[in-house]
């Protein structure tokens, strides 16, 4: 590896940012590729600015220099430096062409980055990965986003070995070479940064499809996976086409080159990548067959081959001009592909889904030692800046200034974006310029939020005044300190609401100075953008309850102190299905703290109550059903605890559905659960989705009360599964539960799916949710299975992952040895692949709020990895911000 750190990491900061003294207009490369040694050969066009005098460096990592010419001549060994990662050459001119060759070793790359081999040597495809600094590892080149460029790539292989070679831009010609060898060449006419830059070769199939786009152009999309998975591709073409279809009407956004491909890889760091033209993704989200994957995963698919697609103008065409704007195409484009995952499904849902996201994985981070702002000032790893915070929280931002503009305006703002951007490496600012300028509104105070982190906490206070029938709604703001950033300041923050009267009517609104056109309106919006502000409602004929956050309209913490019956009208009368969740989430919280303080429980009952009422309320959706069933998780009730006990706080939230079990009664559910599953289907429609979705959620509650029964119930449903999220729904009842029939349902599942690396994930996964003092054993059981593997970053997320991560209780074990075990492996894994151990020691996220002795356990166990040799810039850079 050639990050390794032995001195104090330098930092990269956004206060340093100088436009580039050396740019490249076009860049020619030509790949001889094999698997153990692959020859580049690139030909740089290269641009000076007149203003500045400094020499030419290119960045370069751990290339063996074959060859280095310049303007046709070979250079001298006096006149080129290369050291530290740089290439430093002397006697460049605007205009001059530097030729280089160098040697790379594809299947030696464990690192996933640059070019690498996927799959064994016998049968597996070289692909490239260059976001955010890859391609430095395949040529010397200023390998930065703003520098953009044309790219003509030629790809020279064995025509048995490779025999489908592939890089991004429209086909240029194919031909025979001497030996048994071809080529194919591909230009893009669309200039791009470096790290759009991609090529696979091996042997892979393919489906395809001709789309027409609004404005005529003929595409053919391709999608390409190794032989037994092929077939498992439908479903993402099909959801490509929506994608493709849905940015043309709601953004007038078209695709742009002749041929769109797709590649699926079991060897990816990430997700997926939206290169120009050739997008590869983790087979996790491109592969969906009804045996082996879920409905939750039939998502997941169609929601990431949105997103890529969606890059290739917020992101491609309109590109980052350095890696602190990362948000600029993160956090946008997470919005578009949620707005169109809402169109696709039920909205509602979605909003569920992406909110809980947030407050799992982005609250988490933003109160603790990697908080981060949107836009970070400073770096030692832009790939540890792949985070929810950049992602979720970037999305979120979008939302609050979308909602400010509505949706035309919102239109409006983007065209001006994308028109005024195009073909050019932006910042944030001229994001909120276009679209504050497009409607003649100063977006600029929303900055504030890409520069700050931490999650702002909004306190709400509501006083009636019945003799003058107005309702004084004060809000307040305050965030708490984050790492070098101690002092906040206010920020612009959209409160959404509404206001019911006590038999649960949404009232009618008059703010004072409310203009005749918005008077009246049930649901406002009212920014608080200063420490404190008073809003005042007239008219208002009673004490009213009030929705506030609707449609969570800022990514806030809302403390305000709701009577238990409050929240429990929300939940059952709020038409809204995402408000009503909101209001059934915050009185389960409270009823948590009812269970934690043990004296009074009054928000409990109101939560059982209520939620038995609607259980038993024909009308009501079973998915968003299910979803009101569900507490927050442990890691977000842990967020509500000053010491944190791991294991009690899962105990807790156990009781909290046991208690909600009772109050809907054992029949009650086990009736439920005999009709949703006397209809069991394999259809993917929502319906079918939903009852899957409920039948999981009352198995789940019935486990609680009565495990026996649910254990023989889970059998069966296993049993006889017609799909996987059925068959995974009743393993996981099993193992949860430690149920005498979880083994042999286990090695059943494993024998069936043998063949099956997706499905093999989920059953490493599964068994890392048993009961928290069982579950370390078999972590080390998984771990010295023949189908284990360090190499693979999917295996290795769905065991140490999935324990560390989603088994908070049976991570944080009291003496320290999931600390100890965790903490070797991201040693050995660092080794291998920094970027996925980087990734993995977050999980260490929270140790300072841990009770004391957990707390000195995890910090040895921190200090251990961070005393270790040679770490990797990525770790090295969590682990030193974990312990300071
Ligand atoms: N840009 C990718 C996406 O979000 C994520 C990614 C980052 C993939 C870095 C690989 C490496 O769509
Ligand atoms: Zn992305």
């Amino acid at each position: 590896m050639n990050n390794r750190s032995d001195t104090s990491p330098t930092l990269v900061r956004l206060s340093e940012y100088r436009a580039p003294a050396w740019r490249v207009s076009q860049v020619e490369l030509t790949f001889d590729l094999g698997i153990d040694t692959t020859e580049v050969t690139s030909r740089l066009h290269l641009q000076r600015d007149p203003a500045q005098d400094a020499p030419l460096r290119l960045d370069g990592e751990g290339l063996e220099l074959l060859s280095i010419a310049l303007d046709g001549e070979p250079l001298a060994g006096d006149a080129w430096r290369y050291a530290d990662n740089v290439l430093e050459v002397d006697g460049a001119r605007d205009g001059s062409v530097l030729e280089t060759r160098v040697c790379l070793r594809p299947a030696a790359n464990t690192a996933l980055e640059g070019l690498y081999l996927s799959g064994p040597r016998e049968r597996g495809f070289l692909l490239t990965q260059c976001e955010a600094e890859g391609f430095r590892h395949i040529t010397f080149f200023p390998d930065r986003p703003d520098v953009l460029a044309s790219y003509t790539v030629t790809l020279c292989a064995d025509r048995d070995r490779f025999p489908v070679l592939l890089a991004g831009g429209n086909p240029d010609g194919q031909g025979e070479l001497e030996g048994g060898r071809h080529w194919a060449r591909f230009v893009d006419p669309h200039p791009k940064p470096s790290y759009l830059f991609a090529l696979v070769a091996g042997r892979l199939q393919k489906i395809e499809r001709d789309y027409a786009t609004g404005g005529g152009r003929a595409v053919k999309l391709v999608i390409w996976a190794e032989p037994d998975a092929i077939g498992q591709c439908g479903y993402a073409m099909d959801a490509l086409e929506r994608s493709m279809r849905w940015d043309e009407e709601a953004y007038g956004r078209e695709y742009d080159l002749d041929v769109f491909h797709v590649v699926a890889t079991h060897d990816f760091n990430m997700g997926a990548m939206e290169n120009k033209g050739l997008n590869i993704f983790n087979a996790k989200y491109l592969l969906a067959d009804p045996d082996s994957s879920t409905d939750d995963e039939y998502r997941a698919v169609e929601a990431v081959v949105a997103h890529e697609y969606f890059h290739n103008w917020s992101g491609n065409r309109v590109t980052c001009r350095d890696w602190f704007q990362l948000s600029l195409k993160e956090g946008l484009t997470v919005f578009r592909e949620q707005q169109f995952s809402a169109d696709m499904n039920s909205a509602a849902l979605k909003r569920i889904e992406d909110v809980a996201l947030l407050r799992r994985a982005q609250f988490p981070e933003d109160a603790g030692p990697l908080a981060h702002p949107v836009r970070p000032a400073q770096y030692s790893e832009i790939n540890n800046f792949y985070t929810a915070t950049v992602y979720e929280k970037g999305s979120e931002l979008v939302r609050m200034v979308a909602g400010r503009l509505g949706r035309d305006g919102f239109r409006r703002g983007m065209d001006r974006y994308f028109a005024r951007n195009d073909g050019q490496a932006a910042t944030l600012e001229d994001f909120l310029g276009a679209l504050g300028e497009a409607n003649g509104i100063d977006l600029m105070p929303y900055l504030a939020w890409y520069a700050q982190a931490g999650t702002p906490r909004l306190s709400a206070r509501g006083l009636y005044d019945a003799a003058h029938r107005t309702y004084t709604l004060t809000l307040s703001q305050h965030t708490p300190p984050t790492p070098h950033q101690p002092h906040k300041q206010p920020l612009p923050i959209p409160v959404k609401l509404a206001l019911f009267d006590r038999a649960g009517q949404i009232m009618p609104l008059h703010l004072t100075d409310d203009s005749a056109e918005t008077s009246g309106a049930t649901e406002r919006v009212v920014v608080l953008d200063r420490a404190e502000q008073a809003f005042v409602f007239q008219q208002i004929t009673e004490a009213p309850v009030p929705s506030l956050l609707r449609g969570f309209s800022a990514p806030v913490i809302l403390e305000c102190a709701y009577e238990p019956a409050d929240l429990a009208l929300l939940l059952r009368h709020d038409p809204d299905g995402f408000n009503r969740w909101e209001a059934g989430q915050q009185l389960a919280a409270r009823a948590y703290d009812n269970l934690r303080e043990g004296n009074e429980t009054s928000a409990l009952d109101a939560w059982c109550d209520a939620l038995e009422a609607l259980f038993n309320d024909g009308a009501m959706d079973p998915a968003l059903l299910a979803d009101l069933l569900t507490p927050p998780g442990e890691i977000e009730l842990a967020e509500r605890e000053r010491q944190v006990d791991p294991s009690h706080v899962h105990a807790l939230r156990q009781q909290l559905q046991e208690h909600l079990a009772l109050r809907i009664g054992q029949s009650t559910l086990q009736h439920r659960y005999e009709s949703l599953a006397a209809h069991a289907s394999l259809q993917l429609d929502a319906s079918n989705q939903a009852r899957r979705r409920l039948k999981r959620r009352v198995l789940e509650l019935l486990s609680r009360i009565d495990p026996w029964t649910a254990h023989a119930q889970a059998t069966l449903q296993y049993d006889n599964a017609p799909s996987m999220t059925d068959r995974l729904a009743a393993l996981a009842v099993l193992v949860r539960g430690n149920a005498s029939q979880a083994h042999a349902a286990l090695a059943h599942f494993r024998e069936r799916y043998a063949d099956n690396p997706l499905a093999m994930d989920k059953w490493f996964s599964v068994q890392t949710q048993l009961p928290g003092e069982l579950v370390l054993d078999r972590v080390r059981a998984l771990e010295a299975d023949e189908a284990f593997t360090l190499k693979n970053p999917n295996r290795v997320n769905s065991l140490f992952g999935a324990w560390a991560r989603n088994n908070p209780d049976g991570f944080h074990r009291p003496d320290g040895s999931g600390y100890q075990l965790l903490a070797e492996r991201l040693k050995q894994l660092d080794a291998l692949n920094p970027q996925v151990a980087a990734r993995m020691a977050t999980a260490f996220n929270g140790w300072q709020r841990l009770e004391p002795g957990r707390r000195a356990l995890a910090r040895s166990a921190i200090e251990s990895v961070a005393a270790h040799a040679a770490l990797s810039r990525n770790l090295n850079e969590i682990v030193q911000s974990m312990l300071h």
